[in-house]
């Protein structure tokens, strides 16, 4: 698979087969995208992965906490953002509504936007979450690094036919994250990535979210 293949293959993956996914593979995955640049080759990534068993102690403590109404705390950008530029606005609220109606669920209705909500507290199903965590007192330069190494592991994880969805409510009980990884209390969590095999018959990864036409965002003089 090339590059070009693997940003084409890539999506959000919203529902994951049982498979597990083997910790050999794991490593030699994280091992390529840890080839992303970082400011001054600073490296300021930690990464924590829940594997197999580990995943399903941390799924059921999440959906617990989510069912019982639990407010997320993440480590990160707190609060969520909630007031984007009118463009950017109309973009979220169109993949929401599109999305919803894709899957036959109701904007509206309440028990359905909880359970599609639902869905990012069971990780997807997903069998691996890979935690990734940097220095409390760094800066957005280092976020952006993280950005760059997301990416790397999703795009290196196409290769092994592997699904990813980058989620930040993966990250929304820290304090269960601290306790089942050992990730130290100066680390933010900052984004979950689940991880595994394609449920190919899910509707949940039938849909694909539209792009902007490459002649509107790029602008080339010369
Ligand atoms: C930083 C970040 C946070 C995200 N958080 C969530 C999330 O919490 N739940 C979710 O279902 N998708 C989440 N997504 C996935 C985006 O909704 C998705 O990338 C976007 O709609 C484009 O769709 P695609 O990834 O399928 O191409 C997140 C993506 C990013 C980059």
């Amino acid at each position: 698979m090339n590059v070009t293949d693997a940003l084409k293959a890539r999506f959000t993956c919203r529902a994951f087969t049982s498979e597990p996914v083997d910790g050999e593979m794991i490593l030699t995955i994280m091992e390529a995208a840890l080839k992303a640049p970082s400011w001054g080759n600073t490296q300021p990534w930690e990464i924590f992965v829940a594997n197999g068993k580990s995943a399903d102690r941390l799924r059921e403590a999440y959906y617990d906490r989510f069912s019982h109404g639990v407010p997320a705390n993440p480590d990160i950008a707190r609060p969520l953002p909630t007031d984007w530029p009118p463009a950017l606005k109309e973009r979220y609220e169109k993949l929401r509504d599109d999305r919803s109606e894709f899957l036959g669920l109701n904007r509206s209705d309440e028990s359905d936007m909880h359970s599609l909500m639902a869905r990012n507290f069971s990780f997807f199903d997903a069998p691996c979450v890979v935690f990734l965590c940097m220095d409390r007192s760094l800066t957005p330069w280092s976020l952006f690094d993280l950005g760059s190494l997301s990416q790397s592991i999703m795009l290196a994880a196409c290769e092994y036919g592997l699904g990813t969805a980058a989620a930040v409510q993966l990250a929304s009980y820290p304090d269960l994250l601290r306790q089942e990884l050992g990730i130290p209390d100066n680390l933010a969590v900052c984004i979950g990535i689940a991880m595994g095999r394609i449920d190919a018959d899910s509707p949940h990864n039938a849909f694909r979210s539209p792009r902007r036409p490459v002649d509107e965002v790029v602008r080339i003089r010369g």
